[in-house]
């Protein structure tokens, strides 16, 4: 049943990153093909913004070393955007090779996890992302600056939001076109996400290029997601079938299912382009590859439905 509430934007961007966030931290690794027909059923099921896959170091994920076979399977889906994600020159370079036009470098608002991350002080991974993203928007290509740990950090306890806010700003004068806060560990609650987003408005980050990137870990993704819209946020970010986590941060489990986020947008009334069944039918069959049933609890509803 569809029933409005006040306040809430029209219309919602999902950034689908199952095939990235989602498998990089799955402890099965999925053969190429599987991953390009995930990325194809995606785009079957109207989702037009799916990360495809990261140009890191092989030994760092290694889940996501097929990259080079991946990315040329997949980039001609029509009438879906691709990012991937990159860390550094080699990454941009590799990237750039297979005709890459969108692209995402990673950054963090504490110094324990660039380290753990990409193997840098926060300096000097901003260092390092600044001539990535100068090239890029040279020749035309999309940026997002992800930033990880928010609102708090496995090593550092609670993120002070001024860390948050110098590093969004520090990527916003890079170039970025987009940013997306990220709860890497899952401890945010709505107030503190409200309390970010007014702060960063303030500091001069308009809401319209922000998303938000939540995962699960303690059930808030949604009532966190639902605070974000509330102060205007249009771009969620979600994993189908709630896959994921982050190799890096041990306490990380999956991102916000896309299943359970399209449940609430569309009981909303809010328009998403997503057809919750083609979804969900999809977050099944990558469930059996992955030889374990899906965390979301949509994914669980509706597929009991049927049997
Ligand atoms: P490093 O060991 O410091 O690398 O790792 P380096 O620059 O010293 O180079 C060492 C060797 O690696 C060299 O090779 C480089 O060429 C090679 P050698 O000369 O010794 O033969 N190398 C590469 N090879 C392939 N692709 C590359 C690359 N770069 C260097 N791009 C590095 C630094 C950044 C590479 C490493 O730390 C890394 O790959 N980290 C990636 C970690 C990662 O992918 N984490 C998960 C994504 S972030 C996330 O999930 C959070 C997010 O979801 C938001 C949230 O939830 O908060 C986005
Ligand atoms: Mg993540």
């Amino acid at each position: 049943m569809v029933v409005p509430a006040t306040g809430l934007p029209a219309r919602v961007r999902i950034y689908e990153v199952g095939a990235r966030d989602g498998l990089q931290n799955e402890k099965r690794t999925v053969p190429a093909e599987i991953k390009a027909e995930f990325i194809r059923r995606l785009a079957a099921a109207g989702l037009t913004t799916i990360e495809a896959t990261s140009f890191v170091h092989p030994k760092w994920v290694p889940q996501l070393a097929d990259a080079e076979q991946l990315f040329p399977m997949v980039v001609d889906l029509p009438g879906v955007a691709l990012p991937v994600l990159v860390p550094n020159q080699r990454g941009l370079d590799r990237a750039l090779a297979l005709g890459a036009d969108r692209i995402a470098v990673f950054a963090s608002a504490t110094e324990s996890f660039a380290k753990a991350n990409l193997n840098r002080t926060l300096d000097e991974s901003l260092a390092v992302f600044e001539p990535v993203v100068r090239q890029a928007k040279d020749r035309d290509v999309h940026v997002r600056g992800y930033v990880s740990m928010c609102f708090g950090d496995p090593w550092e306890g609670p993120v002070p939001l001024h860390q948050v806010a110098r590093v969004c700003k520090a990527l916003r004068d890079m170039g970025c076109d987009e940013l997306s806060l990220g709860d890497t560990i899952g401890v945010a609650t709505p107030g503190h996400v409200l309390e970010l987003l007014n702060l960063l408005n303030e500091e001069g980050v308009p809401t319209n290029m922000l998303g938000v990137h939540f995962h699960d870990t303690y059930g808030q993704a949604l009532a966190n997601t639902y605070a974000a819209l509330e102060h205007g946020v249009t771009t969620v970010d979600s994993s189908a079938g709630g896959l994921g986590g982050c190799p890096y941060a041990k306490s990380a489990t999956g991102n916000l299912a896309t299943e359970d986020l399209v449940w609430m947008l569309h009981g909303l009334g809010i328009q998403t382009g997503v057809d919750l069944g083609r979804l969900t039918a999809t977050s099944v069959w990558m469930a059996a590859h992955l030889d374990r049933p899906s965390p979301s609890r949509t994914v669980r509803a509706l597929s009991h439905k049927d049997q």
